[in-house]
């Protein structure tokens, strides 16, 4: 049976590219994008999602914009890595799908709540702000969804601060109620994003897909990778939104361990950092694990695929 998700996301070039892989996957059924202020405002990523479904043909799945702002904090978008539009480097596109009428809290909530516990696993690809708000509209989703996915934090350095990766950055006091719900949660940190790399070999495969949507693609990578570069350092772009994606597709692709995840939202210089406690063996009562490892590989050989069966 495939795995019933919503898509929690703030497209970006690498929510694209997750949103796309969930969509062609055989063993995930995409009810719902919803879209979150992160990369770029909540106005530009939805419309960039919309966009996304549009070269898509997503006519099935349903799309919902979120929270204007973070939790407390001012928003700060990421232009130097996204673009003034969120998803520079494309051709623009029309979008031709229509927002459903509900906020994406209310989406979520109404979701998880009408569907059968253990039915729907959330994925989020952004900060965590929408997950957060769904919360504390209706704290029973704690209970009722299968576990919550995300692409997020570092065992160690993040990419925003010496301490903090972007998506927990922008709204540490949402990623906070997040980790400390009752729900199982399965983070994708840094340390297995950046193994997710586009290479040389990867870009050639995505080229001959042949069609629009393997054009759009690579011209999303051509950019994502040219600002990875000159930011970064990166030789290839980290795709780091497919990981929580690929995950629920083929969980064997990662090494993963369990062990209680929190976030700091005080500290002068940890503010925002995924405080990963691997001192002992995680306990029973543990409901977090985080990717250490991946096979490239395998990886790539699913996400690929899975974009081609979009056609
Ligand atoms: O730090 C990487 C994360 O921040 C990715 O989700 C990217 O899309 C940005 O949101
Ligand atoms: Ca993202």
């Amino acid at each position: 049976m495939p795995r019933k998700i919503i898509l929690d996301c703030d497209p970006g070039h690498d929510d694209a590219l997750a949103i796309l892989a969930a969509y062609g996957s055989p063993a995930i059924e995409l009810l719902a994008v919803t879209t979150v202020c992160g990369n770029q405002t909540v106005d530009l990523v939805t419309h960039n999602a919309l966009v996304i479904g549009t070269v898509a043909g997503m006519r099935t799945v349903k799309f919902a914009r979120g929270a204007e702002s973070p939790l407390r904090r001012e928003h700060k978008a990421a232009p130097d890595i996204h673009g003034d539009s969120g998803m520079d480097g494309p051709a623009p596109r029309e979008a031709d799908i229509q927002l459903d009428p509900r906020a994406a809290t209310q989406l979520i909530v109404e979701t998880v709540m009408t569907s059968d516990p253990g039915e729907i696993t959330l994925v989020a690809t952004a900060p965590l702000t929408n997950l957060a708000l769904a919360l504390r509209l209706e704290p029973a989703i704690a209970g009722r969804v299968a576990e919550v996915a995300i692409m997020g934090g570092a065992i160690g350095q993040g990419n925003m601060t010496a301490s903090a990766e972007f998506n927990i950055l922008v709204d540490p006091e949402a990623a906070k109620e997040v980790f400390e719900a009752a729900w199982p949660i399965t983070m994708m940190g840094l340390e297995v994003s950046h193994q997710a790399l586009a290479t040389p070999d990867v870009r050639t495969r995505i080229r001959a897909l042949g069609n629009d949507l393997g054009t759009f693609v690579d011209e999303l990578l051509e950019f994502f990778e040219a600002r990875y570069l000159e930011h970064q350092h990166f030789e290839a772009a980290p795709v780091h939104d497919l990981c929580p994606v690929v995950y629920l597709i083929d969980p064997t692709v990662f090494d993963l361990v369990r062990a209680p995840i929190a976030v700091e939202t005080k500290g002068e210089l940890t503010d925002g950092r995924t405080v990963v406690d691997l001192r002992l063996p995680a306990g029973l009562d543990c409901r977090h694990q985080v990717g250490t490892g991946l096979d490239h590989a395998r990886f790539w050989d699913i996400v690929v695929e899975s974009i081609a069966a979009i056609g």
